[in-house]
């Protein structure tokens, strides 16, 4: 049997242009290699698997490349290269702060520092999780932060940036990177699926990638679990929902139908199901208040790019939101916003969650009966 690889580590980007989402910062790097003005200390703040320790090792590869190409990208075929790719080259470190953390790990960085490479121009030693160093490390550390030997480049990582000490803060460049927006992840599961030959469905991967929150690792990790669950072959909606343990949105477009037609029995059955196929009160008003949010979002044209899902989705969000009148929208995003505010307390959950429903399937009729009103009262004066 092939020796399985996790995804996160099979397509580990190899070059700037392979990394997603963050272009702000692969663009400033590469014009910085490209006009030979490197600073030597850096600061990669951001989220968990977003790419700083990708982007630090591509940085330490790139400027070691013996052959860089016209693009200023390494070219992942000279000996430096592929002495890189195989976690073989000399000319990286990397300390992971969280677990060596104490003043004699610095030294011992520090001392390595003074020897120059010897194939390669620069020695880059990258420290993850930086904002775990002790205070004595970090004042260890300091002065050769401030003068390191021209061939020496560091990159600090953290998701952490408040708990930096301001004279580490000043002594780097620093690069803030983003939380991978879900088009972006999912596009690049949809490359993955094809690498594999998976057959996914575009909704599998959205909802995959929803689920990451900006995290490009976790996408990679849930969607190898459905994989493997789904015995590798194709990737669906249906079993990924099931698998991530995810209302089916199909329920909220029904709920609102029942809404609009002020049809109580019928909402009282669909959450009924809902509870018993194991989710939770609180996540379904949670849930249903994003949907409204989605329908409000669907009335102006201006802001229907707001809404994250797939063209045949916001199809059905489109519809929806042409039968169901701002007044109502709001009201019952009030009345949802409500329910979800004071769930902790409620002592009778289940009967919150239906109240706050059968107060929104009145909301139809109170805003008839409040336009007739209106009507008569024109009609008097
Ligand atoms: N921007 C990205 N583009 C492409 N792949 C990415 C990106 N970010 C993360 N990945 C994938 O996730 C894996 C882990 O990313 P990486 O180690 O760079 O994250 P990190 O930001 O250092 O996270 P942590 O804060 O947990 O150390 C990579 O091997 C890669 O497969
Ligand atoms: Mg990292
Ligand atoms: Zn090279």
């Amino acid at each position: 049997m092939e020796n399985f690889v996790v995804s996160a580590r099979k397509y580990r980007p190899s070059n700037f242009k392979s990394v997603v989402g963050q272009g702000h910062i692969t663009t400033t790097l590469k014009n910085a290699i490209k006009n030979n003005h490197l600073a030597q200390a850096f600061l990669f703040c951001g989220p968990r698997g977003v790419g700083k320790t990708t982007c630090a090792r591509i940085l330490a590869k790139t400027i070691n490349c013996q052959n860089l190409t016209a693009d200023f990208e390494a070219c992942n075929e000279c000996d430096s290269c592929k002495a890189f790719n195989n976690n073989a080259s000399f000319n990286v470190h990397e300390l992971d702060a969280a677990s060596n953390n104490s003043v004699d790990d610095i030294r011992n960085l520090v001392d390595q520092v003074r020897y120059a490479p010897q194939q390669g121009q620069y020695k880059v030693y990258i420290i993850d999780e930086v904002h775990m160093l002790s205070n004595q490390a970090f004042n260890a550390f300091l002065k050769t932060l401030e003068e390191p030997p021209k061939y020496a480049i560091f990159i600090l990582a953290t998701t952490e940036k408040h708990k930096i000490i301001p004279t580490i803060l000043s002594r780097c460049q620093i690069f803030d990177f983003n939380r991978i927006q879900i088009n972006d992840i999912a596009e690049h599961l949809r490359y993955i699926a094809g690498e594999e030959k998976i057959e996914a469905e575009e909704e599998a991967l959205r909802l995959i990638a929803t689920k990451a929150d900006g995290a490009l690792r976790d996408a990679l990790s849930i969607f190898d679990l459905i994989v493997t669950y789904s015995a590798g072959v194709k990737l669906t909606y249906q079993e990924t929902i099931s698998n991530l343990h995810i209302l089916d949105y199909d329920y909220y477009f029904k709920v609102v139908e029942g809404l609009l037609a002020g049809n109580i029995s019928n909402l009282l059955l669909i959450f009924d199901e809902i509870l018993k196929n194991g989710f939770d009160g609180h996540n379904f008003i949670v849930g249903l208040s994003e949907h409204l949010r989605d329908l409000m979002v669907c009335k102006d044209p201006a802001t229907v790019e707001l809404i994250q899902v797939s063209d045949g989705t916001k199809e059905r969000y489109l519809e929806q939101s042409k039968l169901c009148g701002i007044s109502f929208l709001l009201s019952a995003l009030h009345i949802c916003n409500q329910c979800d505010i004071q769930y902790k307390a409620s002592k009778n959950q289940r009967l919150h969650v239906e109240l706050a429903l059968m107060k929104m399937a009145k909301i139809p009729q109170a805003i008839h009966l409040a336009t007739v009103a209106q009507e008569e009262s024109k009609k008097k004066a």
